[in-house]
């Protein structure tokens, strides 16, 4: 009988295996840069910076977001949801220029990991995971702009004195969802 099977229906809702460890991989990275950026904050209210470690602390707040985002996508396509160890971030810096200069380092190995899954979704015809990953890739974006966007500012206030002070009351004013205008759709 030309009829589909239930079981060739259950293959099309399971992820492919090389996708769902990509994802898990991902998984871990967002948690990893949540870790991260509340070391950094930890490493901001060492230097009074109040303003500096709220700012660091909503940071790691939505990379928190970001992860269930994974979890939750895994669940949907049914896939196996593995956990592994997440790195030790680096814990002391010489100034808040070098901590957003990681920063930025970190969320462009992230867009590169993203880009990447995204590559191997298309190769294995997986629209669903390609068209998941459209919101990462444009969030991705804003990211990368609001960090380099405050590595200009620090440059040009300079990392002591009032310029500093006044970025910090700036920073302070940080709402939880923050610039993440991308949040929703
Ligand atoms: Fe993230
Ligand atoms: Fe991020």
């Amino acid at each position: 009988m030309d009829i589909v099977s239930p079981l060739s229906q259950q293959e099309d809702t399971i992820i492919n295996t090389k996708i769902a460890a990509a994802l898990n991989e991902q998984l871990n990275m967002e948690y990893y840069s949540a870790y991260s950026y509340l070391a950094m904050s930890a490493y901001f209210l060492t230097q009074n910076l109040n303003g500096f470690a709220h700012w660091m602390r909503v940071q790691a707040q939505e990379e928190l977001t970001h992860g269930m985002k994974i979890y939750d996508f895994l669940d949907d396509r049914e896939a196996d949801i593995r956990f592994s160890t997440i790195e030790t971030p680096k814990q002391s810096w010489d100034s808040p220029l070098e901590v957003f200069e990681d920063s930025l380092a970190q969320e462009q190995k992230v867009s590169q990991s993203i880009y990447n899954i995204a590559d191997l979704a298309l190769s294995e015809r997986d629209h669903a995971t390609h068209t998941f990953l459209q919101w990462f890739i444009a969030e991705q974006v804003e990211e990368e702009a609001v960090v380099r966007e405050l590595i200009d500012t620090i440059k040009l206030v300079g990392i002591e004195g009032n310029g500093l002070f006044l970025l910090d009351r700036d920073l302070a004013q940080r709402g939880l969802n923050g610039t993440d205008t991308t949040e929703g759709q």
